[in-house]
């Protein structure tokens, strides 16, 4: 019975904030290629039926152009493994309670922590992958159907940069910058996320994310969000994002 828990759980958790078109199980693709993400992708263990912290795709150092070393320790190897530790604990929360309809409550608050914390490993698995060194080609514009998407959806590249850096910049509290794709129009959109989760409306895949909590930009930039934001724009992994906006459009 066993596989089918931690199945249950997974699709549960996903389901939870509403990435459904967003990671596809390892059932349904276990190839990068045809998804924006796989429980692989995200250490998805079925062996232990917990996720994992996957490790950073590049060293510590790679991004010290915009981002540098201490943060990435702390914020990947701390931040983000607490929101993978809440994770785990929120599924394994849910699995004991949620067959026991005595107490709703706690089914509100479990899920709630879920939404949280699921939404904080997905968006820090996407942002370190979204990310590469500008001696790896980080920055620059996007090529080919992604770039035209941008065009006409935006105008110009310029003006979605011009969007997308305010509206990371304008995040109220802590919260995230996206660049998702909203699958009922077809169309890209610029958009704020607060928290790990608020805000983000249901369908809309996530393409590009900043990270603008506190923890992501402080011991170099204190109070300067939006020289950071900044800063990212010179290490975005084009390629992977262009990647992910095919996936996304399948
Ligand atoms: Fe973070």
């Amino acid at each position: 019975m066993q596989p089918d828990i931690t199945r249950r759980n997974a699709l549960a958790g996903i389901a939870a904030i509403g990435v459904g078109g967003l990671v596809a199980t390892s059932t349904q693709a276990s190839s990068t290629e045809s998804a924006v993400l796989t429980l692989d992708d995200l250490g998805w263990d079925p062996a232990t039926s917990q996720y994992t912290l996957p490790p950073l795709p590049y060293a510590y150092d790679a991004l010290s152009t915009a981002i540098d070393e201490q943060t990435m320790r702390i914020h990947h190897d701390k931040h983000h493994a607490g929101y993978v530790r809440g994770l785990n604990n929120a599924l394994a929360k849910l699995d004991e309670i949620r067959w026991d309809h005595t107490d709703g409550k706690l089914i509100q608050h479990w899920q709630r922590q879920l939404s949280f914390h699921m939404g904080g490993h997905i968006n820090h698995t996407l942002f370190w992958s979204g990310m590469k060194s500008e001696m790896s080609g980080g920055g620059g514009q996007p090529t080919g159907n992604l770039n035209q998407a941008i065009k006409r959806d935006f105008g110009s590249f310029g003006k979605f940069t011009k969007q997308f850096k305010l509206a990371a910049t304008k995040v109220e509290g802590s919260g995230w910058g996206w660049l998702v794709y909203e699958p009922l129009s077809k169309r890209l959109l610029v958009t704020q996320m607060q928290n790990q989760q608020d805000m983000m409306f249901a369908g809309a895949i996530p393409l590009l994310g900043v990270d603008v909590w506190e923890h992501a930009y402080y011991l170099k930039y204190q109070n300067r969000r939006a020289d950071y934001v900044g800063a990212f724009m010179g290490v975005i992994d084009w390629d992977e994002t262009s990647r992910r906006f095919e996936a996304a459009r399948k």
